[in-house]
């Protein structure tokens, strides 16, 4: 029997390159997102996964579908690029909604089908969940408590033979920066991530069944560099943002 994988923010980006990916692999693709993916996918949920309905209705409409689950990948998720001072409420209580409540509330609702497989689950973190940035530090808090929800999980979902696979992505090109909320823009990197790249390594760490994973790999010892000498890590950080301050 075909194996089902289920993609939340599928329609572009990391989701769209995960999509791609496991189809070739030869599993039947569920995808999430509020605007239809622009190339070929076995089943798309149209859902807004800030509204509280969702879980519900995603459940509902992939039953329809698949009578199992083997992999879920949550990975939908916004920036937030704004100082503490000047954060609106409302973007934060978003950007948790998303980046944060979603991970939990789907996982929670799709447990048991990944019981009877003995699926994985797979989520998409971040370097800045591993590492303060300034004016980030809201996306930052959104991306550690997904650290923790992530490593907790997966001691607790062992005894069920699921599998918990984080993902600690830096910067890649998917135009993600010019979508985040808040009123700063980021400073421009040369360096950048390649999506198809990404998706193949996520695959490999899955067949692996590896705990977490960073991509770009160089991004471990850029995290290590940074909390042995956090004093300069703090000046040369904010001085990406000179303009702001
Ligand atoms: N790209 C990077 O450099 C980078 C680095 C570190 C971590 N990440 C993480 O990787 C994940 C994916 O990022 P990406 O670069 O692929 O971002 P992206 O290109 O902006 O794609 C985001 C996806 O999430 C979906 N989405 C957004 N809001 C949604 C909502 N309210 N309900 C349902 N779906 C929603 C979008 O679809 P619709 O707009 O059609 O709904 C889209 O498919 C995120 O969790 C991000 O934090 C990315």
């Amino acid at each position: 029997m075909e194996k089902v994988v289920l993609i939340t923010g599928v329609s572009k980006g990391l989701g769209k390159a995960l999509a791609l990916k496991f189809k070739k692999e030869g599993f039947k693709v569920c995808g999430v997102s509020r605007s239809e993916p622009d190339f070929e996918i076995d089943k798309h949920i149209k859902a807004d996964l800030l509204k509280k309905e969702y879980t519900g209705f995603i459940f509902e409409e992939f039953s329809k579908s698949f009578e199992r689950l083997d992999v879920l990948i949550n990975n939908a998720g916004i920036g937030l690029y704004e100082s503490w001072e000047n954060i609106k409420e409302e973007d934060l209580r978003k950007l948790f909604e998303l980046n944060f409540f979603s991970y939990v509330f789907l996982t929670q609702k799709f447990l048991n089908l990944l019981k009877e497989t003995k699926g994985s689950i797979i989520n998409v973190s971040s370097v800045a969940g591993k590492l303060y940035v300034p004016y980030m530090g809201a996306y930052c808090s959104s991306k550690f408590a997904l650290n923790a929800f992530s490593d907790s999980l997966r001691a607790e979902v062992k005894p069920y033979g699921i599998h918990v696979l984080n993902l600690i992505v830096g910067r890649i090109n998917t135009g993600f920066s010019k979508r985040a909320l808040g009123s700063m823009k980021p400073p421009e990197t040369p360096f950048g991530g390649n999506p198809e790249k990404f998706a193949e390594a996520v695959y490999k760490a899955y067949l692996k069944k590896k705990r977490e994973i960073t991509y770009p790999y160089w991004y471990k010892f850029f995290i290590l560099l940074a909390n042995l000498f956090p004093d300069l890590y703090d000046s040369i950080s904010l001085k990406k943002w000179k303009k702001y301050t």
